[in-house]
């Protein structure tokens, strides 16, 4: 009777110690597939953000590593938050060419619509895309590059192109149009591009100052 609860008792013992071990491996498996999908995600967030920053400002006019050439700066009248910015900053042979502004139009019709403005040495804009909106699907959602050309409207435009009263959609007398049946969405995006505009006239000098090329490299 002795040796057969002896007997049980090993059984169950190395069943648990068993547990032990699938239960230790599980956890080790999962932890480990959870860190692989972070960093897949990671990657492939950062190459679609290279992607949009290519669309806004083709990688043949700059000569810098765009994607870490970053300064953050705050100026939530004019760039539509209170937390700090990102610019992208474009250099071509160690001279400035355009920047990357990622501004927010705070006023959309469903909250904040996430943007990135191009905007070459010269003050004119390169590109603008959208990057993150609630909007409307059907209505204020053709902001969306892959909806419709819209956002191309503002392509080569500047703080005097037009001139500044008319930085504003067709309904409120401006030169920008506004989408069928949605005017808010529209009308929220033209007034971050324009403070956009308004914020580069007013820092070009910092925005391009101390280019990490050159402090990187003394030579
Ligand atoms: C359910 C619903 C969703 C709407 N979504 C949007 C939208 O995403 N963007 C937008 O500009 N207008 C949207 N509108 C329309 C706006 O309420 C507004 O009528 C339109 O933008 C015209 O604005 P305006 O009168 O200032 O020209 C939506 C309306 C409804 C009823």
């Amino acid at each position: 009777m002795g040796a057969e609860r002896e007997r049980i008792a090993g059984a169950m013992a190395a069943a648990a110690g068993a547990l032990a071990v699938f239960a230790a491996v599980g956890v080790g498996l999962v932890a480990l597939t959870e860190d692989a999908t972070r960093q897949r995600i990671a990657a492939n967030e950062k190459a679609f953000l290279l992607r949009t920053l290519n669309d806004v400002l083709p990688a043949d006019r700059y000569d810098n590593d765009l994607f870490n050439d970053t300064v953050e700066v705050k100026d939530p009248e004019l760039l539509g938050t209170q937390e700090p910015v990102t610019v992208y900053r474009a250099f071509r042979d160690s001279k400035p060419v355009a920047v990357i502004i990622t501004p927010v139009a705070p006023d959309g019709y469903s909250g904040v619509i996430r943007l990135l403005v191009g905007i070459d040495v010269g003050g004119n804009i390169t590109g603008v895309r959208v990057t993150a909106h609630r909007e409307t699907p059907g209505l204020g959602d053709a902001i969306e590059a892959e909806r419709s050309d819209w956002t191309l409207g503002f392509d080569g435009r500047s703080l005097g192109d037009p001139p500044m009263a008319r930085w504003s959609v067709k309904r409120d007398g401006g030169e920008f149009d506004q989408l069928t049946g949605a005017t808010v969405t529209p009308r929220a995006v033209v007034k971050a591009v324009r403070n956009a505009l308004i914020y580069f006239d007013a820092n070009r000098q910092s925005l391009f100052a101390h280019p990490p090329d050159l402090d990187i490299d003394p030579s």
